[in-house]
Formats: C-alpha cells, structure tokens, sequence
C-alpha cells in the first residue's frame, strides 16, 4: 500500500508536521508567535486533505489530531511503570520545619529546597519513547489508570514529538487544568443555555479528560504544567535541574522568572515563598491550592525513598480557604431561566480572596434552614475552590435578640405564583414558564447568545426593554419588529460598579444594526437553531447531533422517544425532554412563525458528495477508527453517496465495524446475514 504513496505526499506530510509542531510550541509553551493563526489553520488544512488522502501517512501524534475527532468508547486501564502516589500535607511553619528536621536528621548536612506552586487540577502522566508521545495515564488509584491518550493529543502545550537530546524513554508528571477565564467563559454559556452550572475549575478539568469524545475536549482549552520527570539514567542531578531539561525538550514548566518555582536553604526561604503565593495566588490565571517543597537533589531523593503513601523528599503545604466575616444584609431570590430559584445572600460589601463580595448562594432552603441564616446575622463567608463565594456559618453569639428565623418564599418573587418542589429536588420552582418575566426573558436571550443565534445589534438590556414594552413576549416576535417601533425605545443600562442605573434609547445606527442582525439569522444552519429553541437539556453538542441525525423540524417534533433514544448523547431525560417541548401548543406555535419569518428548520446542503460510489448502500457503523472518527466515518460515507443508518436491519447492506464493536451488534449482523466489513476493506471500496 504504502509504495502507492508518491513521495512528494510524504515530504509535504512530513515537511508540514515539523513545522506545525514547531508553531504550536512557540504559540501555547512559549507564548511567541511567529506566524498568524490563519497561516496555522492554512497548513493544518493541507494537512488534514493530505492525510485524508493517504491515511498511511496519518501519525497518532500528527498535529491534526490537536482538534480531536477520536471516540473512546471506554478507556483502556493500564498498570503504572512507577505508582502515582499522593504527598502528605502541611499546614504551619512548624510542621514544615518538623518536616524538614525529619529530614536533616536521616540524610545530615545543609539540604536545598525546591518550592512550587501546587496546582489544583488533574495529575497525568505521560510517556515518551524515541522523543514522541506514547501514551498519558490518569491517576486512577495509583497503581493503576486509565489511558486517555486521545483527549491528551488536544493539549496543545502537551508536546507530542519533542525537541533534541531528550531521553530514549522516561515519563512526566504533571497537573493538568482548567485556566479560570475559560472555566469562567464556559459556564457563562452553560448559565445561557440553561445548563446546570459547574462547581470549580477542577472538576470541570476532571470531567473534561474523562470524555469520550476528543472533538469536546479540544474545545475545552485544558492546559498542563509538569512537574515530576521519572525514568532510569536520567541526565539531571537534581529536581530543579530536571525541570530546565524538561523545558529544553518542549514541556511547560514552571517558570522560575515568574517566581513558580524557587530554591532555597532555609526554613525563612520555604515560608517567604509561601506567604508570596499565599497573598498573591488569586492574580494568578489558574488555581492553586498550596504550595510543594521538594528536595533538590536526586541523590537525597534515592537516600530518603518513599513511604506506601507518598515520598518523603516532597511535601505540600496547603493553603486555608480564605473565610471573612460580614453582615447579611437582605436575603433576595432569583428566577432563573428554567424556573429554578436561587436564594441569594445581599452582603456588606467584604474584600475576599482578590475580589470584593457583595453577594453569595445560599444554594436552597435546606441549606438556609440547616445553617439557620437569617437576615441581619453576622456571617462566615468562604471562597473556596469554588468561584462564586458561600455563606458557610453563622456567628449565633452576634445574632440580635428579637431575630426570627427566615422564612423561605411560597410564591414566584416575579410573578407571585405558587413554588413547587419535585420529589428529591433541593430546588424550588416557578411552574410559571409562560407568564414569568426572568423566564420569557431568558428564554429569549439564550436565543440571541452567540453560540446559538448570535443576533448582532440585541444585548440583554434590550430585551429587556422590548419585553417591557410588551413588543416581544418570545423569540419568534424579533422578526416581527420594524424600524418604527425600535426607534427611540427606551431601555436600562445597569452599570456593575455604581450600581446605578442610567437609561439609554435606540437610535438610527442601532436600529439599522438590529434589523440587519435580524435578517443575517435567516442564515443561521438549523443545528444552532434547535439549539436556540432552548429546550431543557439540549445543549449545543445535542443539538447538533440531533438536527445531523433527523434533519427538519418536522422529524424532530414528530420523532417517538425511541427515535430520540437512538441518537448518539441523547439519553433517556433528553428523549424525554424534547418530546415535552414540542408536546406544548406554544411551543409548536413559536416554532412555526419562526418558520414562517424564515428561520431554517432544516438542515440543507450536508454533506457534499464527491462520488456517487457507494449509491444505494446502507451502511451501520460501530467501534472506533484508526483514521476516522465515528462522525468523520460517517461523512465519508455520506459524500460516496451512502448512506447512514442507527441500527442493523436487513436492509443493511454492511456493518463497517472498527476496534472494539459489541457483540450483540456482531450477533444481529450474522443473524440477518449482513456483511461485516473492516475500516481497510471500507478504504478500499472508496478508492
Ligand atoms: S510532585 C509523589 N508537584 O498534588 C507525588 N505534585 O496532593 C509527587 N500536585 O498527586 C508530586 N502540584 O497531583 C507535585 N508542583 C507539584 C504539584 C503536585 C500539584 C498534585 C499532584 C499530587 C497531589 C498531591
């Protein structure tokens, strides 16, 4: 096969490989672009046709594999060359100074210190082999865990073939995570979409790594610093020197100009470190929880050994959750866009851990009643891992003599109807959807957000203006607005700061700009539509997945849950809940003006066909691919002119099985006698 290739393909391949590796490097590790990203995303694309075109030339670790596409179906465990163990931990100056004593006790003579940052997020471990990535491990219990490699390829400060006189063969440990502003970033859109919210960068992180479909991770921007080379016959001495060798051969590493990591000989120098770090971690992009101090040389390391649990040359000191005291003003309640209410604690305004608090969750009412916060009370507030700050205590013996316990609302703050709670849920809700005002609202500014209609021209504030001018009461009422009606509206503009708010209206440019926005939506492709609709659980990824299976409106609304059930993500509470959305005589109606003012309700074009080779075929994939992704397969079979369908019948007229196919799958196809064709046999038939 391969001699088929010309050479020419081959130099280019490996031509473009070196130097997209090279520019990823100076992009994500070394911050220092050489060139624009549109010239990256130009050779990427020759690339990603080449390897297309020749699949042999395809390398696991080729840059193209940075945006994922590979499905694991479940992650291989494997055992760990070295177990992955924990470090104890350390609270004071006396338990370092104890540590250290420890220390000095066994091995004797003045010992160099290395400190860290310890980063809060995800450890991994990565192999190398001949200066390419073989394979990354997850923890798991430490002795064994799970290979995540595809979703590591989509880091791109992870290097995947590494720079000059590397080791033969070592591994790398380090902490995977999330950067704040991108966790922050991405629960803004879930907050839009509906989606219940994540708690901390860490387990978004965690999550994120666990996912089957690399595509989902290579959105999610996780970063990665090292921290811990393992291997036989290493070149360096000592720790600190490991970590300026690793940074030669491509990693990111802590950097010593930015004080992320520092030697020193004395306890003074471990407890100046961490009070820097402890006072300035929140300026920091990402988070920590402490800090780690290392024995420097590798000797002492060899010397010191380890405990079942954790070296005793390293140890980390943790840092307190920052807790402040302040006086519970006013406890309000906020109707979100699913009805959900959120009892929220109106604060003396308190600097904590880099910010100042105005406000905290008070999650529900268990929560308020099993701290029994009430209103005027001195309270105990935390930033922990957590972004938004909670209400963790109350300081009872501050509490004022005719204080009353709080009694939590019955009724909508909004539109006074009476709250219910579902069976097992901690959550009140407004059933109101129709008549709520922070409801419609939201309803309607998930439609015009970005990811979904991305309306130009139409913020919040304007919606929330036209709403109270009763101009819109739903999405499908925008496309009925003219000029006349927009000019000079009136709406508010809250200023975060001040919290003043100041009145602003639409003038001629703006409302020029809105219709115009308006009008490019007719343009917007029916998966980010159904997304747009706002149905409870479909998020963009569902959406997607859900127009690409079914393609119209009119096969969405009239699909079984059956149907809905055999879409790839769609569970049973999402089969559920699209078959309630459009169950609903509201629903349907705004569905059709939307229709009717041009909005597409289907997906047109798809995939375009390059050959009509596989014409009246029908093909069932299952497993994983070498050189497709299950989606990737898909449309290639699709653009031969095949086509695609969920499960095996005897029209079928081939089960395309890649790695790993289930065996009932295998039973069906033999039972009915439909053949049962390899990705090689597949790749051949297309040639
Ligand atoms: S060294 C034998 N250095 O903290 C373990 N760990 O609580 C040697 N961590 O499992 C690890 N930052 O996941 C090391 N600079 C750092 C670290 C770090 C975060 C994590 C790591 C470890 C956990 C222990």
């Amino acid at each position: 096969m391969t001699s088929n290739i010309p050479t020419e393909a081959k130099e280019k391949v490996s031509f473009l490989t070196a130097a997209l590796h090279r520019h990823n490097y100076l992009y994500y590790v070394e911050n220092k672009p050489e060139i624009s990203d549109t010239e990256f995303d130009v050779m990427l694309k020759e690339l990603e046709a080449l390897e297309l075109q020749f699949p042999e030339l395809a390398d696991p670790n080729s840059p193209t594999k940075r945006v994922g596409g590979d499905i694991t179906d479940k992650f291989e465990k494997v055992t760990h060359i070295y177990p992955m163990l924990s470090l104890s931990n350390s609270y004071s100056r006396e338990d370092v100074t104890e540590w250290a004593e420890r220390i000095a006790k066994s091995v004797g003579g003045e010992i160099e210190y290395v400190m860290e940052l310890k980063y809060d997020g995800v450890a991994i471990s990565l192999i190398y082999e001949n200066g390419k990535f073989v394979r990354g491990i997850t923890r798991g219990d430490g002795t064994v865990g799970e290979d995540v490699s595809a979703n590591i390829r989509t880091i791109r400060s992870i290097p995947l073939h590494l720079k000059a006189n590397h080791p033969d063969k070592f591994e790398i440990r380090g902490e995977i995570f999330l950067p704040r502003a991108v966790f922050l970033a991405l629960n803004k859109e879930r907050e839009l979409a509906g989606e219940e919210l994540y708690a901390n960068p860490r387990n978004t992180a965690a999550g994120t790594l666990k996912q089957q479909d690399s595509k989902e991770v290579a959105k999610r921007k996780l970063d990665c610093y090292l921290y811990y080379v393992l291997g036989e016959n290493l070149p360096a001495r000592s720790h600190f020197e490991s970590m300026e060798m690793a940074a030669s051969w491509g990693f990111k590493v802590p950097s010593a100009a930015m004080r992320y990591i520092e030697k020193t000989n004395s306890i003074d120098g471990i407890m100046a470190f961490i009070a820097f770090w402890d006072k300035q971690r929140h300026a920091l992009p990402f988070d920590i929880d402490g800090v780690v101090i290392k024995v420097n040389s590798f000797a002492l390391w060899d010397e010191l050994g380890m405990t079942a649990k954790s070296p005793r040359w390293a140890i980390a000191y943790k840092f307190k959750a920052e807790t402040v005291k302040t006086k519970l003003l006013k406890i309000t309640y906020q109707v979100g866009r699913t009805g959900a209410i959120t009892p929220v604690a109106n604060l003396e305004p308190i600097f904590l851990a880099g910010t100042t608090v105005k406000r905290a969750s008070l999650h529900n009412a268990d929560q308020i009643e099993k701290l029994d916060i009430r209103e005027n009370d001195v309270v105990l507030v935390e930033k922990g891992g957590e972004i938004i700050p909670k209400v963790v205590g109350v300081e009872v013996s501050q509490r004022e003599i005719f204080s009353t316990p709080h009694v939590y609302i019955q009724n909508c703050p909004e539109c006074n109807t009476p709250l219910i709670r579902k069976e097992g849920e901690a959550q009140h809700y407004c059933p109101n959807e129709d008549g709520c005002p922070p409801q419609i609202k939201g309803r309607i500014e998930h439609f015009i957000s970005r990811k979904a209609m991305n309306i130009e021209g139409l913020g919040s504030e304007t919606v929330a203006g036209l709403f109270d001018k009763k101009l819109i009461s739903k999405s499908a009422d925008l496309f009925k607005l003219t000029y006349d009606q927009l000019i000079g509206l009136e709406f508010n503009v809250g200023d975060e700061l001040s919290g003043e708010i100041k009145k602003r209206s639409l003038q001629e440019k703006s409302v020029r700009n809105l219709l115009a926005g308006l009008e490019a939506a007719k343009q917007v492709p029916f998966e980010r539509v159904l997304f747009a609709l706002g149905i409870r659980f479909v998020g963009e990824t569902v959406a997607k997945k859900v127009a690409k299976a079914l393609k119209s409106i009119d096969a969405i609304s009239n699909a079984s849950f059956d149907t809905l059930r055999e879409i790839d993500e769609v569970g049973d509470k999402i089969a559920q809940s699209i078959i309630d959305y459009f169950s609903k005589e509201e629903n349907r109606t705004i569905v059709r003006e939307l229709q009717e003012a041009g909005i597409q309700m289907e997906m047109i074009g798809g995939v375009e066909t390059t050959s009509d080779t596989l014409k009246g075929q029908t093909f069932v994939v299952s497993g994983v691919f070498q050189h497709f992704s299950r989606d990737s397969i898909k449309e290639s079979i699709e653009s031969h002119g095949g086509k695609v369908s969920g499960s095996i019948s005897s029209k079928t007229s081939y089960v395309l099985a890649g790695d790993e196919m289930g065996p009932s799958k295998r039973k069906k196809a033999e039972d009915l006698g439909v053949k049962i064709i390899s990705e090689s046999e597949y790749l051949q038939m297309i040639q």
